[in-house]
């Protein structure tokens, strides 16, 4: 894998936040990749991809300190893992709130501040005003205003991801992990809220790592996509990495990349789970 040095135009210089370097990972005694190298540079969109079981969540969580690796190096902004605080928002894989849940999208934006301070007091005066106009400024940023008072439990499902993004963003992280954000949201919904994490990214300078499991909703906001198969990982522009070759050689079926009448590319018979054959690293055939 080739990470940065196949960054393409206006982002070529852009300052890397975020390295690994012959990075592997291993658990339960088994060794989920290795070799990977990947370079993210400030304000670049970088997808990972793979089937169930390869370890996506698992790359999130090295980059959050929350997961050793077993060999190669790993750089946050400059320093280790797990030392960056909030200069690294995160959005953890499948959130659900019961229906019955009163408590309002706002609160659930401003638990992204107040998150590490349970116990102690909500700041009062001139703080308090500033944490409360940060929360509307975040909630106004992902749209999410119209909701925003109401109980979380009584808002669809993309509006309930718009916050949940809002509370990752609200302390202004440099880089933004979400870990399958476009879940169980409809195609419009897909859709928009790629629009609105690419805008983020483009607009406000903020690196974004983001899982997904369909790369055809965000890859025309994508710079640079990681597909992770059979443990080791394909990472390059898409131009380069999402092409009928490359995908059915990494997924050992045959995929099309097809393009519609504006160009955009579309990626046709996209594995959807993996293959039983072989183990959890083998691909859908
Ligand atoms: N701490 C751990 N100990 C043992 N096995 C683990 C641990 N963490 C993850 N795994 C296993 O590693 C594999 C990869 O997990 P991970 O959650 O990273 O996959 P994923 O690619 O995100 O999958 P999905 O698409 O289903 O979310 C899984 O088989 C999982 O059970
Ligand atoms: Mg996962």
């Amino acid at each position: 894998m080739t990470g940065g040095r196949e960054m393409t135009g206006a982002r070529e210089t852009a300052r890397p936040v975020l390295c690994l370097c012959g990075a592997a990972v291993r658990v339960g005694g088994r060794t989920l990749w290795s070799g990977v190298d990947l370079e993210v540079g400030a304000g670049e969109f970088v997808a990972v991809l793979g089937p169930n079981g390869v370890g996506k969540s698992t790359l999130v969580k090295v980059v959050l300190g929350m997961q050793p690796v077993a060999a190669g190096e790993v750089s946050v902004l400059g320093g280790r893992p797990g030392e960056s605080g909030s200069r690294v928002g995160y959005l953890p894989q499948r959130r659900s709130f019961d229906p019955s849940l009163r408590i309002r999208g706002t609160d659930i934006v401003r638990l992204g501040l107040d998150g590490d301070r349970w116990g102690i007091p909500r700041p009062w005066g001139a703080r308090r005003a500033r944490e409360r106009e940060r929360v509307e400024e975040v909630i106004e940023l992902v749209g999410a205003t119209a909701c925003a008072h109401r109980p979380i439990g009584r808002c669809s499902g993309g509006e309930q991801q718009r916050l949940l993004i809002a509370q990752a963003l609200v302390r202004r992280p440099e880089i933004l992990l979400l870990d399958e954000p476009l879940d169980s949201l409809d195609l419009p919904n897909q859709s928009a809220v790629a629009a609105l994490v690419g805008r983020i990214c483009h607009q406000q300078g903020v690196a974004v790592v983001m899982v997904a499991h369909d790369v055809n909703p965000i890859l025309h906001h994508l710079d640079r996509v990681v597909y992770l198969a059979e443990g080791r990982a394909v990472c390059g522009p898409p131009s380069e990495v999402v092409t009928s070759a490359t995908l059915s050689r990494l997924y050992r079926t045959p995929v099309e990349v097809l393009r519609t009448g504006d160009g955009r590319p579309v990626v046709v018979g996209h594995p959807e789970t993996p293959a039983v054959q072989g183990g959890p690293h083998a691909i859908a055939g």
